[in-house]
């Protein structure tokens, strides 16, 4: 028997069967309990949400001879045949490469008659957005006027692309990515069937990987099965689909956190040469400046060795919160980007020079911030007369402390005796506090340290 790919083998029968799409399912099936079925439907929502599935669903449903309750029964001559593919009266087009005005003139005249041997003529129009403008215009003909005996499932990942004239005509149902456990759920399904083992953590990383879409889930848990092992373990995921190394990644958030931009690009060519899945890269790099940014707030991180946390460590020194926060912002909304681009490679490569830059623009602006901040807080304490504190002030750096509402006044140099028991008085820190808050604009603690960041 010819190997038939497992996301085939496990397309859906049932709407039961569809994952993640309960609200719309609910909807098609009362449609059908009440015989209140549309002519025109349009499923739009991301890769492998069960779109197609769900379309095919319907055509059965609709010429089912014995639903039950909405469901079609899958086992009636017509069901049968439509599984099988050879129920003439169920159509399935593949708009990417049946775009032209030709082919949908062909269903125009076909419309007109009745169906051959089920109850109606079901037309799926996947990648819909793909059909030229001729096309739709034809479409948008048979949609005005559809005959009783004709329903048409339109299907695409791009409902922006369609002209309103064809969406006004439509019943559009919006298909969900899906979540994290509703993949889970339904990779163990496939794994009990084909009495894979598997790993819980196996299981959720490869469902993370997946990102929504479920084909995408299946795929790669066909590529593990394929492999042959007793048990499938997260490890063999991540060697599978080529996980990139520590090293290469800790080199990348490096220049990225130095907004070096040749040493980014060096990197990025290296990576798509090699012909790396950009995404997987990118989820990695995102995984790993967010760890950073845990351990920056102290927080301890199980998942490294010893040698691996102290590299991270040497990074954190290099960078701060905001910047990592912004980091990982800009990753992610580059990686959503590259999963729609028909061109990743200059999408990635423009995206890493984006964030080199703008990185610069706040660090720059954060050091503005700094001086401004000190000169405000001298300005206050002169205005009130603090002249001696003033000058005492002189020579500290004053900067945002990392959390909200601390500010640190730095000490660049050995303070002597006499001055730090002057400052440290109670009064002198209350009326350094006043005009520390005055500069900021909200209530703070202020706090002295030296260089090295220890108290004075
Ligand atoms: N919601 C779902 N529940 C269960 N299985 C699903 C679901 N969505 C997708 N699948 C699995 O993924 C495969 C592909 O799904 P389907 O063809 O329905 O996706 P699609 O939304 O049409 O994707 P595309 O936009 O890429 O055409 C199915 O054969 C099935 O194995
Ligand atoms: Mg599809
Ligand atoms: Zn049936």
């Amino acid at each position: 028997m010819a190997y038939v790919a497992l996301y085939r083998r496990f397309r859906p029968k049932t709407f039961d069967e569809v994952v993640g799409q309960e609200h719309i399912v609910k909807t098609l099936k009362n449609q059908i309990e009440n015989n209140r079925i549309g002519h025109a439907y349009l499923f739009s929502g991301g890769r492998g949400s069960g779109k197609t599935s769900t379309a095919k669903i319907l055509a059965r449903a609709v010429n089912c001879e014995h639903p039950i309750n909405g469901e079609p029964c899958n086992e009636c001559e017509m069901c049968k045949q439509a599984l099988e593919g050879s129920l003439v009266d169920i159509t399935e087009m593949d708009a990417a490469s049946n775009n032209g005005v030709d082919n949908i003139r062909d269903i125009r005249e076909e419309v007109e008659f009745i169906p051959t041997a089920a109850k109606y003529r079901v037309y799926i129009i996947d990648e819909v957005h793909m059909l030229s403008t001729g096309a739709f215009n034809a479409l948008l003909k048979t949609l005005e006027e559809p005959p009783a005996h004709v329903i048409f499932i339109l299907a695409t990942t791009e409902p922006q692309k369609l002209p309103m004239t064809i969406l006004s005509r439509c019943q559009r149902f919006d298909f969900k990515r899906l979540s994290i456990e509703n993949i889970m759920k339904r990779l163990r399904v496939i794994c009990d069937e084909t009495n894979t083992k598997i790993q819980d953590g196996a299981l959720r990383f490869i469902a993370v990987l997946a990102d929504g879409a479920m084909r995408d889930a299946i795929s790669i848990l066909d590529r593990c099965i394929a492999e042959g092992e007793e048990e499938i373990t997260e490890q063999r995921v991540r060697e599978l689909v080529g996980i990139p190394e520590f090293e290469y990644l800790i080199q990348m958030a490096d220049a990225l956190i130095s907004s070096s931009v040749d040493n980014v690009l060096e990197k990025a060519e290296k990576l798509i040469a090699e012909g790396k899945d950009l995404n997987v890269f990118l989820w990695e790099l995102i995984k790993l400046m967010r760890d950073l940014l845990v351990l920056s707030t102290c927080k301890e991180i199980d998942v490294y060795q010893e040698e691996e946390k102290e590299k991270l460590k040497v990074l954190l020194q290099k960078t701060n919160k905001n910047r990592l926060i912004e980091l990982i912002e800009g990753l992610s909304s580059l990686s959503n980007e590259i999963k729609w681009a028909t061109e990743p490679d200059i999408i990635l490569e423009t995206g890493f020079i984006k964030l080199c830059t703008e990185v610069e623009k706040t660090f720059v602006s954060e050091q503005k911030m700094s001086t401004d901040l000190k000169s405000k807080v001298l300005t206050n304490l002169k205005e009130n007369g603090k002249i001696l504190l003033h000058t005492k002030l002189e020579e500290t750096k004053i900067e945002l402390g990392e959390e909200d509402g601390l500010v640190h006044i730095i000490f660049e140099k050995p303070v002597d005796s006499f001055v730090k028991m002057n400052l440290l008085k109670e009064e002198s820190k209350l009326a350094i506090k006043e005009a520390v808050i005055r500069a900021v604009g909200k209530d703070v603690s202020v706090k002295f340290v030296n260089l090295k960041g220890k108290d004075e």
